[in-house]
């Protein structure tokens, strides 16, 4: 979508071309749940275990509502949910990868976006089936949720990477995690095999609502564009 051309001309105009039999199907991607005016087939979005956002801002209800396919992009939440995250600090991204500019940015996790236990307040940390016995305020990051899904992913004999993936797909939506290697993507690809239990789910939930982060997704210059 851009921006500069107003949905209620663009989404007509490829209900249109579809109506014309020139194509089958209409996807969105980064929409909104107000954008959802025509049919459409498929929305790409955000989701991972790091990021749930459209499970609170109607994007997902309203998909399930109108019966139309969510593709989770970014499903390792931007590379981290993996067993061996190899950036230190934002420097160490590539001059050219977004990472290293955006989301070092993002208000959470700037300048400390890949140190352990730093950042993120909590009113309760929740591990894998109890509370933490100590209520007072606790700090963490997105390494917390990583560190929980590892214990996780030990105990089913399998990668962190294919935890979270499985998760994605356990909520009904289509993973499309990136990556430049052909191990990895067989690895990933493999997901597709880890059924998660009921109680598994239950336990990827307690850790996610524990250390969910807060704040914008980017940082300002992709938020603009995202607005959401
Ligand atoms: N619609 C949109 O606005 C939008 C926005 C962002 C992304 N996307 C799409 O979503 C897809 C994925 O998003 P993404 O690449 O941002 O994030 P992602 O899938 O969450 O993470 C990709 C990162 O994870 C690493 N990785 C992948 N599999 C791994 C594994 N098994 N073990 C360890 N590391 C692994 C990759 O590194 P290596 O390459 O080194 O393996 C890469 O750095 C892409 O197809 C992208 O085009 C769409």
């Amino acid at each position: 979508m851009k921006p500069e051309t107003p949905l209620e001309e663009s989404i007509p105009a490829l209900d249109e071309i579809r109506k014309a039999g020139k194509t089958k199907y209409i996807g969105l991607s980064e929409c909104s749940a107000a954008t959802l005016l025509a049919k459409i087939d498929a929305i790409q979005a955000e989701y991972s275990a790091f990021e749930t956002l459209h499970e609170t801002d109607g994007l997902i209800d309203t998909a399930r509502e109108l019966n139309v396919a969510y593709v989770a992009y970014s499903p390792l939440g931007h590379g981290w949910l993996v067993d061996n995250f190899p950036y230190k600090t934002p420097d160490d991204f590539a001059p050219d990868d977004f990472r290293r500019k955006s989301m070092s940015q993002v208000p959470p996790f700037g300048g400390v976006l890949c140190q352990p236990n730093t950042h993120i307040q909590h009113t309760h940390l929740l591990t894998s089936s109890t509370q933490v016995p100590n209520s007072k305020a606790k700090t963490s990051t997105k390494r917390a949720i990583v560190d929980e899904i590892k214990k996780l992913a030990a105990r089913k004999g399998c990668a962190i990477s294919q935890i979270a993936l499985a998760w994605v797909a356990a909520q009904g939506f289509i993973a499309i995690p990136g990556t430049t290697k052909a191990g990895r993507l067989e690895e990933n690809w493999a997901s597709r095999e880890i059924e998660l239990t009921e109680e598994e789910k239950l336990e990827m939930r307690r850790i996610i609502d524990a250390a969910k982060p807060h704040g914008n997704r980017y940082g300002p210059a992709h938020q603009a564009m995202v607005g959401h």
